[in-house]
């Protein structure tokens, strides 16, 4: 079993592989990235991963340096090479290496990576443990639909919820309007209603957000796809957050103050149930 990364076409051991000093994404965040579980050796949600990675690259004015079903082959090489029934694919695209310049070069080419690392099983419900959040000012930028390499204001936020002894830090916008985590989408339940910030440019549009929609639709669960604020959330009878590394994680107190619900709550567990079983009908049966 081994960490696998490969270099625009060339297969390495993720701790030999590298790019230039001079490549823009290290340089500049020059780039954009995406980041897919991998449950019983197979790709969770892959297409809809990739259609994000291209429009990520669209709205930075890159174009796709290799077409989807070559992604799609390596990222099934990759995992089979690493060994690793559980994990994740880290992808990566950069305007490529160039003398640094704002400037777009004329000349580079756009670099690509991606690599595999192992990731534990998914936990039973009952093993996963609630945490808690804390709310911070959301300081990013107003493209936030772009999965972007640029992270700063995202890893200051997370470093600080994690030295407050919190998961996440659930970002509101000056005007008080919850946006996400630093690495997560954030539901709440309020008035018996989920809601949630809608697919704007103020938040990623993540995939496991769009997952827990579909089963909150399915379920016929009330939903409001509407942004609330911080009063809006100190009412809340639950909150969770999720994402790819994360699935659905609830959250048990905001700014030390404890959810009004036991936790999980009702809802949270209703979804963390279906999330199982998307997994399962998704990486565990044999349907593909
Ligand atoms: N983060 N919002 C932000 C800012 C994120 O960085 C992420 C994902 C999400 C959830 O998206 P998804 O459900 O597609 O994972 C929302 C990844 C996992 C990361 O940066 O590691």
């Amino acid at each position: 079993m081994q960490n696998i990364a490969w270099i625009d076409g060339t297969y390495r051991d993720l701790s030999k592989a590298k790019v230039s000093i001079e490549d823009r994404g290290y340089l500049l965040g020059d780039g954009v990235y995406e980041v897919i579980r991998v449950y019983n050796s197979r790709p969770f949600y892959l297409d809809a991963h990739l259609q994000r990675f291209l429009r990520s690259a669209e709205a930075i004015r890159l174009d796709l340096p290799y077409p989807v079903d070559r992604i799609t082959e390596t990222v099934s090489e990759l995992i089979e090479k690493s060994g690793y029934s559980e994990g994740y694919i880290y992808m990566q695209l950069t305007r490529g290496s160039a003398k640094r310049d704002h400037l777009f070069p004329d000349d580079a080419v756009p670099t690509m990576v991606m690599y595999v690392r192992e990731l534990k099983p998914v936990p039973e419900i009952d093993a996963v443990e609630p945490q808690e959040g804390i709310t911070l000012p959301d300081e990013r930028w107003l493209n936030c639909h772009i999965k972007t390499t640029n992270l700063l204001p995202n890893l200051l936020a997370r470093q600080k919820a994690s030295e407050a002894g919190a998961v996440e830090a659930i970002l509101y916008r000056q005007d008080g309007t919850v946006t996400e985590g630093t690495r997560s989408n954030v539901f709440a339940v309020i008035d018996g209603k989920v809601r949630t910030h809608p697919a704007t440019n103020l938040i990623l549009a993540g995939i496991t957000r769009g997952i827990v929609i579909d089963i909150i639709q399915e379920l016929s669960i009330p939903f409001l796809e509407k942004p609330f604020n911080l009063q809006e959330l100190e009412t809340a009878e639950e909150v969770w957050v999720t994402s790819t590394t994360m699935e659905v994680n609830p959250i048990k107190a905001i700014d030390s103050r404890l959810l009004k619900s036991p936790v999980p709550g009702p809802i949270c567990k209703q979804l963390m149930e279906a999330f199982h079983n998307k997994i399962a009908a998704n990486c565990l049966e044999d349907v593909k």
